[in-house]
């Protein structure tokens, strides 16, 4: 890295310079898609990745979770503090439909289900929403974000308020008990309406989960049509986004034929994509061959959208954050990769440490929730150290796109390799300080910019940086059903793995956990060369060029 700033005009710098601290800010709004991408409104239509966390309102209570526990402002707070840029907030059609429900105030509502301890809480936390109506507390919890400008993207989780989702909830699919169809366009129509000068709600989900024996395809296509029309005549701004069948995993038939829509670049499509949907496969089978086979379907299901040119929201995602659970923390390391490799937008289940009550639950806690049980700290900080990559953006359209390359990312601690200088070995560090590099064609890994490449030292060294480019310890190959271990091999044929050690450095050690082993676990060798545009070269010139304005006297922050 040997960046000369006096070869650059100061006003070159500066432009690169606002881009970066502007990526930093809001976003225009509101937001659209170009091909896969979600943009905003500015002048160049710059990339926007939603990075959302799930708030849900949509249980037995019908009001947003946590406000016994917490002020609406200050949760609204944590969730940007923690590195989210968005909401996806739930609720239940019949908020919207049904008025005897959406007029009983937050204190009738806990009243109702003997949630005397919520309401205390309430009282102390929220006063100001405890005696509104339901939805107008809904409102308010809107609002709250959008002052603290969260972005928000409202989803219809179930019609009857309660836990989703079974079979047999009666709101699986058009035609259900509590899913007539006629019934769910006006509910769209009311909320779309009622957060059209909302500037922040900038999505709409038009139905989470579709599912049960009721399932079809062309009644899919009939109403989802009718759905997204409805809701783009009525607020042309928002992302209208489309979930799909069996759970929100499969859009394969999306392939046969696309939706027939009159209108375009508004249309996001969903996925979810859990642990415990491959619960037997992660258990008993090796980690790289069901990585690649759950990879494989996913791609065959709903990846597929992308290189069609539309984007796709992991509107569903998330862990026991307790890291006890085998299964959720295998799968963690694959979801990470596949996020990271295509850059997808996505929301994570959930926010809530814990809920006024759940299937019959009062106050229960929620592991896979960011917030502990009263929803005052992080649940687990290492949790979010970890997915920080993956909340913003590699790559897309207005990311200084004149400076591709790749980045090595490894799943495993959501770091990426750097070389901070030639006294110090290759570490694992914040991607956005990694650094650039060239996969060239005979497979070497170059630092951009100079004649430096990764090159395998001894079994069990620090790898290093070679000036002679060509031998077998310079060419690096994704290798095992993953194709997530980088192999090379050293001086007398042995083939090596990149491998992070314990402190986070970069060497080589033999590949481990190639296939049929379902004990052990591959990812501390799991690593991905993926595209990047913003990465070091930005972050850093940026705090170089930051040093020389502050010794010229210019204070940007001022
Ligand atoms: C799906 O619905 C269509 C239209 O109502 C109907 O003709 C078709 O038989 C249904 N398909 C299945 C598999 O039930
Ligand atoms: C892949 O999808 C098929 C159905 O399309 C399913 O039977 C199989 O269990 C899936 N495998 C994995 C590992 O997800
Ligand atoms: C956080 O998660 C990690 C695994 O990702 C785990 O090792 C650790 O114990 C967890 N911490 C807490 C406080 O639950």
């Amino acid at each position: 890295m040997n960046w000369k700033l006096s070869s650059y005009p100061l006003p070159f710098l500066l432009i690169i310079l606002t881009t970066v601290l502007h990526h930093r800010l809001t976003a225009a709004l509101p937001l659209s898609t170009d091909s896969r991408w979600i943009i905003d409104d500015g002048e160049f239509g710059k990339r926007v990745k939603l990075s959302c966390v799930n708030w849900a309102s949509h249980l037995d209570a019908v009001i947003a979770e946590g406000l016994s526990k917490q002020p609406v402002d200050v949760i609204s707070n944590k969730i940007l503090k923690m590195g989210f840029n968005c909401v996806r907030l739930t609720y239940p059609l019949f908020l919207f439909t049904d008025k005897n429900l959406g007029s009983i105030t937050v204190k009738q509502s806990f009243l109702k289900l003997g949630l005397f301890d919520a309401i205390t809480g309430f009282e102390v936390n929220n006063p100001s929403i405890i005696d509104l109506p339901l939805i107008k507390a809904f409102q308010e919890v809107v609002a709250s974000l959008d002052r603290n400008n969260v972005m928000i993207i409202l989803d219809n989780q179930i019609s009857k308020p309660g836990w989703c989702c079974s079979d047999s909830d009666g709101s699986g699919f058009f035609g259900d008990e509590y899913f007539d169809p006629d019934t769910w366009l006006t509910g769209l129509t009311q909320v779309a309406t009622m957060f059209k000068d909302t500037p922040n709600v900038v999505g709409m989900s038009l139905r989470n989960e579709l599912r049960g024996p009721k399932e079809n395809v062309s009644i899919w296509y009939r109403y989802m049509q009718k759905g997204a029309e409805v809701v783009h005549a009525t607020n042309p701004n928002v992302l209208v986004i489309v979930s799909g069948l069996s759970y929100d995993k499969d859009l394969s038939f999306l392939q046969i034929q696309p939706m027939s829509l009159t209108f375009s670049n508004k249309i996001v499509y969903e996925v979810h994509w859990y642990g415990f949907s491959n619960d037997e496969d992660w258990k008993n089978d090796n980690a790289n061959e069901v990585c690649a086979r759950v990879v494989y379907n996913i791609t065959r299901r709903s990846g597929f959208l992308l290189d069609e040119g539309y984007p796709l929201f992991i509107s569903e995602w998330g862990v026991d954050l307790r890291g006890t659970n085998e299964v959720d923390n295998r799968y963690l390391n694959c979801f990470s990769v596949w996020v990271a490799d295509h850059d997808l937008d996505w929301a994570i289940w959930t926010l809530a440490g814990s809920y006024y009550i759940r299937q019959g639950n009062v106050e229960m806690e929620e592991f896979f929730g960011v917030l502990d049980w009263d929803w005052r700290k992080p649940r687990n900080s290492s949790f979010l150290k970890k997915i920080a990559a993956i909340q913003s953006p590699f790559q897309g359209p207005g990311l200084s796109e004149n400076s591709q390359h790749k980045i090595i990312f490894h799943p495993a601690t959501g770091l990426c390799v750097q070389h901070q200088s030639f006294l110090q070995p290759l570490r694992l560090g914040p991607c956005s300080e990694a650094e650039g590099w060239d996969y060239t064609p005979n497979k070497a890994l170059t630092i951009k910019g100079t004649n430096y490449c990764l090159k395998a030292d001894e079994l069990g060294n620090n790898v290093k940086l070679g000036t002679i480019c060509t031998d077998t310890s310079t060419q690096w190959e994704p290798i095992s059903a993953s194709k997530l271990h980088l192999s090379s091999k050293i001086n007398n044929g042995e083939e090596v793995c990149l491998d992070a050690n314990s402190e986070n450095t970069i060497v080589t050690n033999t590949c481990k956990c190639l296939a049929d082993d379902n004990t052990c676990d591959p990812a501390s060798q799991w690593f991905k060369i993926i595209n990047g545009t913003m990465g070091s070269r930005a972050t850093r010139m940026y705090s170089r060029i930051d040093t020389v304005l502050w010794s010229l006297g210019v204070n940007l922050f001022a």
